[in-house]
């Protein structure tokens, strides 16, 4: 899987990638990750990729021209599944879409900025649009990075224990039950006597019962859907 981001802002998401997780992924070569600044394409001396919008109003329009660009000489070197822009009126992620993604091959990713971009561009070349959550953020690039993660950490072999992802809250509806380490007690505060009686079954059949209980107390939408 690939990755190409296009945006005005490369350090406001390139240190995402450079730790933990999204690194080891890298390194391990089941994902590739490239960032293409926006400036770049600009086809001005003054590197403009923003302007006044048509009819008027505050704030500024990213214009179509570099944008058409970067896209275009991408695509001409591979396909992509998705092109997908980062907007707060795009569908919002969840994992049914970060699980759906994970399948996918190469992936262009167009972080908004300003105003948002030119409409003409959200017809004529992106695929998908997505949004992070109903706020809105000064550009897409912290809402990439969240979409990058939540997809590169479901293709297999990037998490070294497969099954830690499949038993990630939302993953069934459910969010995911109460976990403890050592020690045992702590100021009188004890782990549950059934974590610690080596009961598989059992084990399961609490963590799975908590689950529901979790998730009928902190999002009982997520049991009606
Ligand atoms: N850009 C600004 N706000 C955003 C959001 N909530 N989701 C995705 N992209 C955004």
């Amino acid at each position: 899987m690939r990755f190409d981001i296009i945006t005005v802002l490369p350090e406001l998401i390139q240190s995402p990638f450079e730790a933990s997780i999204l690194k080891r992924a890298m390194e391990k070569e089941l994902v590739e990750v490239h960032f293409h600044n926006l400036r770049d394409y600009a086809t001005n001396k003054y590197k403009q990729v923003d302007d006044y919008q048509f009819g008027g109003g505050a704030g500024m329009v990213m214009m179509i021209e570099p944008i058409d660009k970067c896209i275009s000489g991408l695509k001409a070197e591979r396909d992509y599944d998705e092109i997908i822009y980062m907007t707060p009126d795009g569908e919002t992620l969840n994992q049914g879409i970060a699980n759906e993604l994970s399948l996918k091959g190469n992936m262009i990713i167009l972080c908004g900025h300003y105003k948002g971009v030119d409409q003409r561009v959200r017809d004529h070349f992106i695929t998908r649009e997505i949004s992070v959550g109903d706020y809105v953020l000064s550009g897409g690039e912290l809402a990439a990075a969240i979409l990058c993660d939540t997809v590169i950490r479901l293709i297999p072999g990037v998490l070294s224990n497969e099954t830690s992802a499949l038993t990630d809250s939302f993953q069934d509806d459910l969010l995911a039950p109460p976990i403890y380490t050592r020690p045992a007690e702590y100021k009188g505060w004890k782990v549950p006597d059934i974590l610690l009686s080596g009961h598989t079954a059992k084990i399961d059949e609490w963590r799975e019962a908590q689950s529901v209980k979790r998730t009928e107390e902190k999002r009982p939408d997520l049991l009606n859907k």
